[in-house]
């Protein structure tokens, strides 16, 4: 098939979405498919009627390319395209709205409000510790940690969205699970210096991923179950990855869903390849079955 791998675009993780177009690209040329690279800009429509693609490779992250906004474009021409529609992308991609489906399906999740920006710079909104972070960013951009010890509210940048959401900290270990079809694949921890922040996600040797995770049978299977759920619920299609924080002081009371990546990254330090290759599914394999199951 000929496939058009959808890059770029002019979110906050843009060249996070070089980086995973880049390496889907190659996989999929691995995978016999002819290749089309494009970097997503304001023509897209009329490039895309112009190469007249059998799918398109959505490998955008973040606002415009993962959450629903081009996906409602492909719709409009009718061109099939991978990962989730409109309705499961836009959803997911607003932390404060996931939370919401989370809570009705019975999944765990710590509290959280949307605040103007203003109010968060003039005073605590909530007890700190907490978390200030755009609702519909990825990769860390823009997410800033009060910690208990903080004097005053945090000093957030000039370039934060008018609306902001606060959320509780929750400590521990970072873990996630990916979930292909209707099967969640395995468990990664996340073992970081600091924070898992921009720099350990991209960097190489940012972080450290143990994979299947080295936890207690309970937590493992629980992560699994609710990355599946998650999906469900969410209304995701083909790929998704679901992210925790586990308390491990506290059990499996101690487990909560951060949120749930639709486009998850496909870089060379990425979690998703590497969970697909754990379960014997290599990388062409993974974006190829994407392509097949691409649709509009
Ligand atoms: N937002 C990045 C790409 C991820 O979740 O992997
Ligand atoms: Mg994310």
């Amino acid at each position: 098939p000929k496939v058009v791998v959808l890059m770029g675009g002019p979110s906050a993780e843009r060249e996070v979405s070089l980086s995973t177009g880049r390496e889907c690209a190659t996989a999929l040329r691995d995978a016999n498919c002819e290749v089309i690279e494009v970097d997503a800009g304001p023509d897209l429509a009329a490039r895309l009627l112009e190469i007249k693609p059998d799918a398109v490779f959505n490998a955008l992250h973040g606002r415009w390319g993962e959450d629903g906004a081009v996906q409602g474009l492909l719709e409009w021409l009718r061109i099939p395209y991978t990962h989730s529609g409109i309705l499961a992308s836009a959803l997911s991609l607003d932390k404060q709205r996931t939370k919401d489906v989370y809570r009705k399906a019975g999944l765990p999740v710590v509290e959280s409000i949307l605040a103007d920006v203003d109010d968060v710079r003039r005073a605590h909104v909530l007890p700190p510790p907490y978390v200030v972070k755009p609702y519909n960013e990825g990769s860390s951009v823009g997410i800033y940690i009060v910690d208990e010890a903080a004097n005053g509210p945090p000093q957030l940048a000039d370039d934060m969205p008018s609306t902001v959401m606060v959320e509780t900290y929750a400590p521990g270990r970072e873990l996630t699970t990916t979930v292909l079809g209707d099967r969640p694949l395995t468990v990664t921890d996340i073992i970081t210096d600091g924070w898992y922040d921009y720099h350990a996600k991209y960097a190489e040797g940012g972080s450290r991923h143990v994979l299947p995770a080295d936890i207690p049978t309970e937590i493992f299977d629980a992560c699994m179950d609710y990355a599946l759920r998650a999906h469900q619920v969410l209304g995701c299609r083909s790929l998704s990855r679901t992210d925790f924080r586990w308390d491990e002081s506290r059990g499996l009371d101690g487990l909560i869903l951060l949120e749930t990546n639709t486009q998850p990254g496909m870089t060379p330090t990425s979690l998703t390849p590497e969970q697909a290759a754990h379960v014997g599914i290599s990388f062409p394999e993974l974006c190829r079955t994407l392509v097949e199951d691409a649709s509009c």
